[in-house]
């Protein structure tokens, strides 16, 4: 097929509802990809956060191989080996019990997380959100999606959410009442701007939940599975939630959404009350398990916290350089440069130039490499950006 009429088939044959670089992938390995022309490009931002082990792994390639070969598929009223095997190996690294239900996408990890809520509030429902957040596309998680951005044109959404300023105990505490059951956030927010939770907002956040009874769910769809430098980010802010959910990078590149609650709060959930077809299949399961063991084996949250530091001190030395970079901030490999001008052009000057990442809330580019990322590729990919930002700049 041509590229016109790959282009074409999307006009004609798939819902327009992605915003769309005109680039046709064809082939990924470790840190890159190949374009159907067959140009590479320095992948900086894998997969939307998928990728935290970067294209088509050879241990997950494996682990699918194996056993796509011995069994695909089997609802959830039985039992299988994979989903038994993924939710102890998370258990090991939570270190405290939570049990795990299974799902697809971030998206259906949040909402098992909002039905829970409902559950335990018996009666109460309402969940206390943050502005800028992003918690899904589906109606539930939409309505949990503090940006009226994502929410226009699709009234009226699900009561019982109510968005306050992020990083504000006292914004938290005015808007508690009598019908809250729960807050939800993220602890970097990633489509809001890479904006980072302080550890003396979360843990108050902690303490207001356990005074009031209230659930703290936070959601590491984006944070999750070593990005920030640690297997979850919660791990570094001297709390255990009561609720957490997983996605993107834990199935490696194939389809999986997890939410975990603590053992008594997971028996709410009792037989019948909840459920997903796919949920959790074997080949999913099986990959999540390779993915988690290659993050020890390779010992990649040491090298998110290291080449995570080294980029930014790298993009630090941009901001220098340029004066429209007015802050660079992250955590692991999380990371944002925030300009003072639209970074729409200058993601599409780094494409051009091989260099493939992301902006996000108009004006931050976001930054998140697989956490294999070595040092000789951040020098090249900080390269390319500092000519895309002095071609991109001295135009405009
Ligand atoms: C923090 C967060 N939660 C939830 C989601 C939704 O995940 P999914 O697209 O898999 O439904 C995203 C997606 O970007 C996310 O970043």
């Amino acid at each position: 097929m041509k590229m016109q009429e790959v282009f074409d088939n999307y006009k004609e044959y798939i819902v327009p509802s992605y915003t769309k670089v005109p680039l046709i992938f064809v082939k990924g390995k470790g840190n890159y990809l190949w374009d159907v022309q067959g140009r590479k490009y320095l992948d900086f931002f894998p997969g939307w956060g998928v990728g935290n082990l970067g294209h088509c792994h050879f241990k997950v390639m494996c682990a699918v191989r194996d056993q796509i070969s011995k069994l695909i598929f089997v609802p959830n009223n039985y039992f299988t080996l994979p989903q038994a095997q993924l939710a102890k190996e998370l258990n090991f690294w939570t270190k405290e019990p939570f049990k795990v239900f299974y799902a697809n996408s971030g998206a259906e990890a949040n909402e098992a997380a909002i039905k829970l809520s409902r559950k335990f509030g018996n009666g109460r429902y309402e969940i206390i959100t943050f502005e800028n957040a992003f918690h899904g596309r589906t109606i539930g998680a939409l309505s949990a999606t503090g940006q009226a951005k994502y929410q226009q044109g699709f009234a009226p959404l699900v009561e019982g959410f109510k968005s306050v300023r992020f990083n504000d105990i006292a914004a938290v505490q005015a808007a508690l009442g009598p019908q809250t059951a729960a807050v939800m956030l993220e602890l970097v927010q990633g489509e809001g701007g890479i904006n980072i939770a302080t550890a003396e907002f979360v843990q108050s956040l902690r303490r207001l939940c356990d005074e009031k009874k209230l659930l703290l769910i936070i959601d590491e769809v984006q944070t999750g599975i070593g990005r920030t430098g640690t297997m979850f980010g919660w791990q570094q802010y001297g709390i255990v939630p009561d609720v957490f959910t997983l996605a993107k990078a834990l199935g490696g590149g194939l389809p999986i959404g997890a939410m975990l609650a603590r053992k008594e709060l997971a028996d709410l959930l009792t037989p019948g009350t909840h459920a997903s077809t796919f949920g959790g299949g074997p080949v999913i399961c099986k990959a999540a398990l390779a993915v988690l063991r290659t993050v020890q084996q390779e010992k990649l949250l040491q090298n998110a916290k290291e080449a995570g530091a080294y980029l930014r001190a790298a993009l630090e030395n941009l901001k220098k350089k340029y004066a429209q970079i007015k802050d660079v901030r992250g955590v692991g490999l999380m990371c944002g440069v925030e300009l003072t001008v639209p970074g729409k052009s200058v993601v599409e000057e780094c494409a051009k130039n091989g260099l493939l990442i992301n902006c996000t809330h108009d004006t931050v580019l976001r930054i998140m490499p697989a956490l294999n990322i070595t040092t000789r590729e951040i020098n090249k990919a900080v390269a390319i950006l500092d000519c895309s930002l002095d071609a991109v700049l001295k135009q405009g």
